[in-house]
């Protein structure tokens, strides 16, 4: 195939595009900005994301995909657009992109993210599930006849996979992720200390003094919302045991998805991932211990991967080093044309 091979992890919180040759070329906020009146663009990516919650009236700040898959598919477009644009400028071709979604999307919502690739400047897509991507990024080796356990938690969703040979024998996605620890602390701090904060601190608060298990050493943080009552602004003081257990019934909601799908997971599978452990990815595993919470609750060694948030995307990218194989496996890339018979396939 002519043109350049192109990775897109098209995720809830970013988009990360993997270069053949050059490896990750972009790694920016799934965001884009229009002006209220004219609905004209006016920025995309942290310069959109940035304005997010902070916007006035005059600008409207669009978070295109929502739990994983396309919410709104006109700004979703744009959005691909300028990112194809900005990392394949000096390129004749167009590129042919594999791009990830979350396993167990519908065959309209695979037919929706291909359609939109293409109109933003892929000559020819193809679909890759994440958590495959997941494992090949986090150095597994996803072509061997034993079975490991992938957990990738992004921003909407946790993909979790049991990978064997190549591909995915049982898996399960929840709609549970970092924006729902987030959100979970937004509501605790409301409910138990009448403050409101955004969603930027929330996630501030999250990454610099959160755990998921109930942490030994107390940390603390202040930070600034306003009063529930007074509509005042307020400061306030967040512990790491607040934080925790503000998160805790989302913590747990993660552990209990991978002790179900295991099981799901064949006898023999499971005995393999006992030993081989299970691996955590996506930005959402950065949590402080996340990994400790899901070994307590599987009995399973569990380790967080090197650069969990850019797993997919070099994932993709060692796929794209072996295309033939690819093909081989049953992925089909298609032009514009050809997408129109996706329903039948
Ligand atoms: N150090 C950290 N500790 C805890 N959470 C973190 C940390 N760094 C990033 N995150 C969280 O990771 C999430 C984003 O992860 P990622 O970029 O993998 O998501 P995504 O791929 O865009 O989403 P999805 O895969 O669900 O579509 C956000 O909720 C963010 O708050
Ligand atoms: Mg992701």
């Amino acid at each position: 195939m002519l043109g350049r091979n192109i990775g897109i992890d098209l995720g809830t919180t970013s988009v990360i595009i993997y270069t053949q040759g050059k490896g990750v070329v972009l790694d920016e906020p799934s965001a884009v900005a229009y002006k209220t009146q004219t609905r004209r663009l006016c920025a995309v990516g942290q310069k959109a994301f940035d304005m997010l919650e902070r916007n006035p009236d005059s600008l409207r700040v669009v978070q295109p995909l929502r739990d994983g898959v396309v919410s709104d598919f006109t700004a979703t477009r744009q959005m691909l657009t300028r990112y194809l644009t900005k990392v394949c400028s000096n390129s004749i071709f167009k590129p042919n992109v594999v791009v990830c979604m979350p396993s167990g999307v519908t065959n309209l919502e695979k037919r929706t993210v291909l359609d939109i690739v293409t109109a933003a400047g892929a000559g020819r897509a193809c679909l890759m599930e994440e958590p495959l991507a997941a494992a090949l990024g986090a150095g597994v080796d996803t072509a061997a006849a034993t079975g490991t356990l992938v957990v990738d938690i992004g921003g909407g969703t946790t993909d979790i996979a049991v990978i064997t040979q190549g591909s995915i024998a049982v898996s399960s996605s929840i709609k549970v992720a970092g924006n729902a620890f987030d959100e979970a602390i937004i509501r605790q701090v409301r409910r138990e200390r009448d403050v409101i904060i955004g969603h930027k601190t929330a996630e501030r608060i999250k990454t610099t003094i959160g755990c998921a298990v109930l942490p030994e050493a107390e940390l603390f943080l202040t930070v600034k919302g306003k009063n529930y009552i007074s509509n005042l602004p307020a400061t306030l003081e967040v512990s790491s045991t607040d934080c925790f257990l503000a998160m805790r019934e989302q913590i747990e909601a993660i552990s209990e998805a991978v002790r179900s799908l295991l099981e799901i997971t064949p006898p023999e599978l499971v005995g393999d991932i006992a030993s081989n452990g299970i691996v955590l990815t996506g930005g959402g595993a950065m949590l402080l211990r996340m990994s400790d919470a899901i070994q307590n609750k599987t009995g399973i060694k569990t380790r967080l991967a090197e650069n969990p948030r850019t797993c997919v995307a070099r994932g993709i990218g060692k796929a794209l080093g072996n295309l033939e194989l690819l093909v081989e496996q049953g992925y089909i890339f298609k032009n514009r044309e050809e997408i129109t018979g996706f329903y039948e396939t």
